[in-house]
This record gives structure tokens, C-alpha cells and sequence, in this order.
């Protein structure tokens, strides 16, 4: 085996896939089908069906459906979102581009929104909660749909990372308002380019979701002009991979899970680390990403490296430290603390058990 573990692998997934995915894009350049053809109205349709919704737009990107999501549940200057550091940048961003406050608490020990916390920073102010279903696994909830129902909140699913998973049966993107997902050619179901959605059970945000990705133009035959919007909406090649990858997303769900359970089994007895197992019944994860938490990060991922293994540090240092940050926030000892522990290790279908062996191997190497 060539001694090189890379975090992904596009090469290995176009050698299996680009002959069918080629076949897809030939076909639809060859007809012109580029902006807001069949595909994507194809697209919105499987989305909805897989995560139980009545409604899915597709749009450019995780961001957009965030950013759109906000602002059509009307949430902007002087509102606050309560939501957390331990994410993507893009979230936060979302909130500060719809002109909104964004207003962080802390996580617990499974990475998500540590649900105890919310109540205690909601205002008269707070419109929205915005649950972060980090790394595959969703949040708690049962405890945040309460919340947000006994306070007249609104509720966006950040699910970008989630697509698939579930909470007491119940999928990603289906509790809110609105549930946003990214299509980033790196998440467990990616295009080949940018790409995103939005999914809701309200015939009304998605009316609105549907102007503001594409200039506030109606879908009628008159095109009539609505409103001004956003240009964002899913490339129609985009959504024509993303319909004929999601026939193979079962099987690359299982594959994730394989992976996660023979990591289980190859590190779940060394002390230092902390695995993203959580035994908890209620819980579906399809794990995006497989994050452990060593005492001894740096090192281990130095070591790692120097073995031809390639790890990611998601992320190392809180949005809310930066100088630029524009908010006021107390300082989150939990968010800081895996700051400094987390390790996302090679997690991709296309893994191999001989690879999985040698990353199991090196780990356990490092601490003998
Ligand atoms: C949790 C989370 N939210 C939002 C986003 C933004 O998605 P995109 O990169 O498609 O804009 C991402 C993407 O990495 C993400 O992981």
C-alpha cells in the first residue's frame, strides 16, 4: 500500500463514479439544460422525500440557504439568533449578512448545542434558534423544539453536515421553519461544484425562498418581479450529479458507518482519546466526519502527518476570538477546550479497510 492517507480522496471517487457522472453532464450540456431545468426540480423533489418535508429549494450553497432561510422568516436589524461558535464560520456569517446578532453558547462533549444554556441568553430580542447538527450527528431536539415553541421562537436547522441523520426517528431539516444542507463537493452528498438547499414544511417560506435565491422573479409565466433578490440558485448540472449521486447515498451512509465502527474497535481502548460514540438510542448519526478529542492533539496529528496520514483541526480556534469578530461574546469554556483537543481523522466511502488498518495502526503506535 502506497503510505498516504489522504483526509479525501476525489481522484479514487471519480474513478469509480466520473464514467456515470460524465454520461449525466454530456447529456445536459448536449440539450442546453443549464439554468433551473427538470434537474433541478428533480433534486427538490428527492430532498423533500428523504428528509420528510413538503417543500425543498435547491440553492448555491450551504450559506445561501442559511442566509435566504433568515431572511425569509423576516429576521434582520435588531434581532438576535441564538446559535453556536463550534461550527463553520458560514453559520455565524449567515446571521451577520441578514444583518441579524448572532448570540453564541457553549456545546457539550458531543460537539453539538449544549441545550441547557438557551434559555438563559434568550431576549426580548431573539427571533430564532439555529441548531448546528455537527459532524453527522443532530442536536438534542426534543429539548430545543420545546423551547423554541414556548417562546415564540423560530427554528433553522443548520444541516449541512447532517443529511440523513436523526433524532427519536425524525430526519435532519424536518423540525424547523426551514432546514438548510450543504452540497460542498466534500460532504457526504456532494456536488461538483458549490451547491445547497433549503427544505420547509411552509408553503409561504418557500415561496420566498424561491424569490430570493433568483432576483425575486416568480416562477409564473409572466416572470413578474416581486421583490429585489439574491442570485443563488442550484446550477442545473449541479443538481443532475446530485440526483444521480443520491441513488448510491444509502450505501455510502453505511460505508460511514462501517468506517466509524472499526475505528471503534481499533482505538476505543486507548485512554487519551475521546471517540464520537455517544450510545444514546435517540440518536442517528451518518458521521461527515469522524472528530476525536486527544489531551495530546498536536502531537499525535504531527505524528500522523509524518506517516503519510492526513488529519484536519476543525477548529482550532473560536470564531468569536478573532480580532475582527464585530459582537460581544463570553468567552465558551467548552467550545475553547475543543478547540484544543479536536482531531478529524480520514472519513470517506471510498476509504479502504487496508487504509483504515494503518491510520488504527499508526494511532495505536503513538501511544505505546
Ligand atoms: C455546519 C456548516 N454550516 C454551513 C456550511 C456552509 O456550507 P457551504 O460551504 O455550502 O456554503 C458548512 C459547510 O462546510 C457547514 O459545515
Amino acid at each position: 500500500m502506497d503510505k498516504k492517507v489522504p483526509f479525501v480522496n476525489f481522484k479514487r471517487h471519480w474513478e469509480k463514479y466520473g464514467k456515470e457522472f460524465m454520461g449525466v453532464v454530456e447529456d445536459r450540456l448536449s440539450r442546453g439544460e443549464l439554468i433551473l431545468r427538470q434537474d433541478v426540480l428533480d433534486f427538490e423533489k428527492n430532498i423533500a422525500e428523504l428528509v420528510g418535508t413538503k417543500h425543498a429549494r435547491g440553492v448555491n450553497s450551504g450559506f445561501d440557504a442559511l442566509h435566504l432561510s433568515l431572511r425569509a422568516l423576516e429576521i434582520g436589524p435588531g434581532d438576535e439568533v441564538i446559535t453556536v461558535d463550534h461550527t463553520f464560520v458560514a453559520s455565524i456569517a449567515a446571521i451577520h449578512f441578514a444583518e441579524a446578532k448572532p448570540v453564541l453558547i457553549d456545546v457539550g462533549d458531543d460537539f453539538n448545542m449544549n441545550v441547557s444554556q438557551i434559555e438563559s441568553v434568550i431576549t426580548s430580542k431573539t427571533k430564532a434558534i439555529m441548531p448546528i447538527h455537527l459532524n453527522g450527528r443532530m442536536c438534542d431536539m426534543e429539548t430545543i423544539m420545546r423551547i423554541a415553541k414556548s417562546k415564540g421562537l423560530a427554528v433553522i436547522e443548520d444541516a449541512a453536515q447532517a443529511l440523513g441523520a436523526k433524532f427519536n426517528g425524525k430526519i435532519a431539516g424536518s423540525f424547523g421553519e426551514a432546514g438548510c444542507f450543504s452540497h460542498y463537493p466534500f460532504k457526504a452528498l456532494g456536488a461538483l461544484g458549490e451547491a445547497g438547499a433549503v427544505t420547509t414544511n411552509s408553503a409561504e417560506i418557500d415561496e420566498k425562498i424561491l424569490l430570493l435565491r433568483y432576483h425575486g422573479i416568480a416562477r409564473d409565466e409572466a416572470r413578474t418581479q416581486k421583490m429585489f433578490g439574491f442570485n443563488a440558485v442550484l446550477d442545473n448540472l449541479q443538481a443532475a450529479i446530485l440526483n444521480a449521486k443520491l441513488k448510491h447515498y444509502n450505501e455510502w451512509i453505511s460505508r460511514r458507518l462501517e468506517i466509524a465502527e472499526k475505528y471503534r474497535e481499533g482505538l476505543g481502548e486507548i485512554k487519551d482519546l475521546r471517540l464520537p460514540h455517544f450510545d444514546d438510542k435517540r440518536y442517528f448519526d451518518v458521521y461527515q466526519n469522524y472528530a476525536i478529542r486527544s489531551d495530546k492533539r498536536d502531537e499525535l496529528q504531527k505524528y500522523l502527518e509524518s506517516n503519510g496520514i492526513e488529519t484536519q483541526i476543525k477548529w482550532p480556534v473560536p470564531n468569536y476570538s478573532y480580532d475582527w469578530y464585530p459582537y460581544e461574546q463570553k468567552p465558551l469554556p467548552n467550545t475553547e477546550k475543543i478547540c484544543r483537543e479536536v482531531l478529524s481523522l480520514p472519513m470517506y466511502p471510498e476509504l479502504t479497510n487496508e487504509e483504515i488498518s494503518y491510520v488504527i495502526e499508526k494511532i495505536n503506535e503513538f501511544y505505546l
